[in-house]
């Protein structure tokens, strides 16, 4: 498969004029997942977002929750730059001390297998709270996914793939959300997708 380059003209055609990703969107999921934090009485002092890109998660947190800690990476040296983030690769980096809330919103769709097993390697150990991924499977590419918004130069693997990775330090919620075993918070068995 040919590696993306996440270079000026891939923020260009991906964030310009039609985004894949809008403000507005962010601000939905952002808002729901740490309201769905606090519902759980999960505090949310810290963030780290992987793959940040444009900078949209760290941008709400800004403006919505200006006393939480959010630290953006990103592996793109142009997106660092153009976005302010730290250059930091997830397949080899994880912060010192884990936090509350990590966002790695689509990005895993872009490394290797190997890649993955060790990006999620580091966000189990950033990670003590609440996770949220995207990441489009094999079938969410055949369908859901708008082939003509979507960058389609990434990796096919099936959900069970991805979810027997993330399964051995995070529970599974539902909607993106997984929960770090570590909290040792007992969710409503109606209330989490898997065991
Ligand atoms: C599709 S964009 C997603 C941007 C943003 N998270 C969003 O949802 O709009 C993927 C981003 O992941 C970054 N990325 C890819 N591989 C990475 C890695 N190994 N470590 C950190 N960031 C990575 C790319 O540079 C790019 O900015």
């Amino acid at each position: 498969m040919p590696r993306t380059l996440f270079d000026a003209p891939y923020y260009q055609k991906f964030y310009a004029d039609d985004p894949v990703h809008t403000a507005e969107k962010i601000h939905q999921i952002a808002n729901a997942v740490d309201s769905l934090c606090a519902w759980w009485d999960l505090p949310v002092r810290t963030v780290l977002d992987i793959g940040a890109g444009p900078g949209l998660w760290r941008d709400w947190y800004r403006a919505h929750r200006p006393d939480v800690t959010v630290q953006s990476i990103d592996i793109s040296e142009h997106a660092c730059n153009a976005f302010g983030h730290q250059q930091k690769d997830i397949t080899t980096w994880h912060p010192k001390k884990s936090v509350d809330l990590v966002i790695c919103h689509s990005v895993l769709q872009y490394l290797s297998n190997a890649g993955v097993a060790a990006a999620i390697e580091n966000i189990s150990v950033a990670c003590h709270g609440v996770l949220y991924i995207e990441a489009p499977t094999a079938a969410d590419l055949k369908n859901v996914v708008d082939p003509l918004a979507t960058d389609l130069n990434i990796y096919r693997r099936t959900g069970a793939w991805y979810r027997k990775l993330l399964s051995a330090n995070f529970q599974q919620i539902g909607a993106g959300l997984w929960l770090s075993r570590r909290t040792g918070l007992p969710l409503y068995e109606l209330e989490r997708a898997g065991k």
